[in-house]
């Protein structure tokens, strides 16, 4: 099996005004990525931070942690570059802000990123698709980006089903509303990489509720395998 479980905590829940600390606890309580939800209010109706701010994290939390960089943006085109010089590892841009998905995954990968492609709720896994074999990473919405501490869609979970069909050994991420009480269902369906905002970080013991989404992604990976 190609891919593994991975839990990438989404630090938009977090305290903002202490990015760096909140980063380096999350990792320390066994994260395995950072999840980094760029928003620029146009795209979607909120605003976060842009590569300024990613530089800063890359030089407060050292080279180690993965930085997947959801680009809930207009013109993800225009922050290739400076999100890879800020130290970003991987950019995940929504097939909906593009006309051009197959010269921006050529823009990313030349800079020296992996490439993630997200579809919202509304948009069909079919879209995604012919692009699955050029990407790393396929991001299949649970919410509809701009938010975090929304309600889980399950009825997104036939795309995650299908796309694990088509593509065995594509890595796919889920995003909102994912915790302990949804995770089953990604996991069943075949996500491998899980983020996880409120129900990590609001969380007395995020080091539990990480351990606990991995154990069941990780248990449903291997159930897959042995039934192969
Ligand atoms: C929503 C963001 C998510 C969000 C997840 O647009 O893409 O990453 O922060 O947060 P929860 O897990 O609280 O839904
Ligand atoms: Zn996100």
């Amino acid at each position: 099996m190609a891919y593994s479980a991975k839990i990438g905590p989404s630090i938009l829940s977090s305290d903002l005004a202490c990015l760096g600390r909140e980063c380096v606890r999350m990792m320390g309580c066994g994260a395995d990525y950072l999840h980094l939800d760029v928003m620029d209010g146009h795209f979607v109706p909120n605003l976060t931070f842009g590569h300024p701010m990613v530089e800063c994290l890359r030089k407060s939390v050292g080279q180690d942690p993965f930085f997947d960089m959801h680009m809930m943006v207009s013109r993800p085109e225009q922050w290739v570059k400076p999100m890879a010089a800020a130290g970003a590892n991987q950019y995940t841009f929504h097939i909906e802000s593009t006309t051009n998905p197959g010269n921006l995954i050529k823009e990313i990968r030349e800079s020296g990123m992996k490439v993630g492609m997200a579809i919202k709720p509304g948009t069909t896994v079919e879209e995604l698709a012919p692009w699955a074999n050029q990407i790393d990473m396929a991001l299949v919405m649970t919410v509809e980006p701009g938010f975090g501490g929304q309600k889980f869609m399950e009825d997104m979970m036939p795309k995650v089903s299908w796309l694990r069909s088509q593509f065995p050994s594509l890595d796919i991420e889920v995003d909102g509303g994912v915790g302990p009480d949804t995770i089953h269902k990604c996991a069943e369906a075949g996500a491998n990489m899980i983020v996880s905002g409120s129900a990590v970080i609001g969380n007395d013991d995020p080091r539990s509720v990480i351990a606990l989404l991995r154990t069941v992604v990780a248990e449903a990976i291997q159930k897959r395998s042995l039934d192969r």
